[in-house]
């Protein structure tokens, strides 16, 4: 496994000061992933127990599971599971208690993050069977189709609930680090035209079109292209790390490219992050791609 070439990729925040509230972000935003040992936030064991406990009732939840915390909506769970009620109430503590505690974490954001959906990973992610543009095994930043962020980032927070095993991923260099060293070899981005013209013809027949900049048609395509790439997902310089049970981390998933290669029993929580909280706006894969003339300069969100 090559080296990550600016060193280590995680940091470990166990002991974490909420005094340094501005490092902890600016360490983020510059490409870490900072790793607690034990889940800093309220989470009770029964509700771990819980969610664990569907692996012995069969296959009750048998895929991802979404929570919306905006409209308290639970996606993935059968509306006539005995389950829903609890699932729900889950989702919507984990979502609160998280936000709780990033608010403190990362005091730089408190008020100006936006709140985004939570998930829960019940499946276990080695081997699969996904089309290539949705496999998670697949070194790639994250850009969501249905909720473009013209520019503001893409904060997660994730916990591995699996009491023995841990979650194994591979990431890459940061977004500053990789898409200039990209950009020089190939020149790679949308053709905009194809995508302007869907959208134009989806909006002719009623349907609804996301509100996309060209940061945001950037991104998609960046995510397609790394997945497609087999120089790039193999020769790109990268780390493994293995998330013990009962650990949590949180990484901004716009900027480092990652793979989730095995585990099972993860929860998330995302948060859309504006430039303007940035503490270092410089290496905001917005700030990047527009220094570089890859996409126009965009009024800061
Ligand atoms: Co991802």
């Amino acid at each position: 496994m090559a080296a990550v070439s600016s060193g280590s990729a995680i940091v470990d925040v166990s002991r974490f000061d909420l005094k340094q509230a501005p490092w902890h972000c600016d360490q983020l935003e510059r490409g870490k992933v900072l790793f607690f040992s034990h889940v800093p936030f309220d989470f009770p064991d029964a509700d771990r127990e819980f969610l664990l406990s569907q692996k012995q009732t069969g296959s009750r939840f048998h895929k991802n599971i979404s929570y919306r915390p905006a409209k308290d909506l639970l996606k993935g769970v059968d509306e006539n599971s005995p389950d829903r009620e609890r699932m729900n109430t889950i989702m919507r503590d984990f979502s609160a208690s998280v936000t709780k505690f990033v608010s403190q974490f990362l005091a730089p954001y408190a008020g100006k993050m936006k709140l985004d959906f939570a998930s829960f990973r019940p499946l276990e992610e080695q081997g699969r069977d996904l089309s290539l543009h949705k496999r998670n095994d697949l070194l790639h930043v994250d850009a969501f189709p249905s909720r473009p962020t013209h520019g503001a980032r893409i904060l997660r927070v994730f916990a591995n609930i699996n009491p023995s095993v841990g979650r194994v991923w591979n990431v890459g260099e940061p977004f500053h680090d990789f898409l200039p060293k990209l950009m020089q070899k190939k020149k790679i981005g949308p053709s905009n035209s194809l995508g302007r013209t869907l959208a134009h013809m989806a909006s002719k027949i009623g349907l609804p079109v996301p509100d996309r900049s060209p940061y945001d048609e950037f991104m998609l395509y960046l995510h397609d292209w790394l997945k497609e790439n087999a120089d790039f997902q193999k020769n790109t310089p990268k780390q493994e790390l293995i998330f013990p049970p009962g650990s949590a981390w949180m990484v901004y998933t716009d900027g480092v490219p990652h793979a989730a290669m095995s585990g099972q029993y993860a929860l998330e929580q995302t948060f859309i992050v504006p430039r303007k909280a940035l503490v270092t706006p410089q290496v905001a894969p917005c700030q990047v791609l527009e220094d570089g003339n890859y996409v126009p300069r965009a009024r800061a969100v």
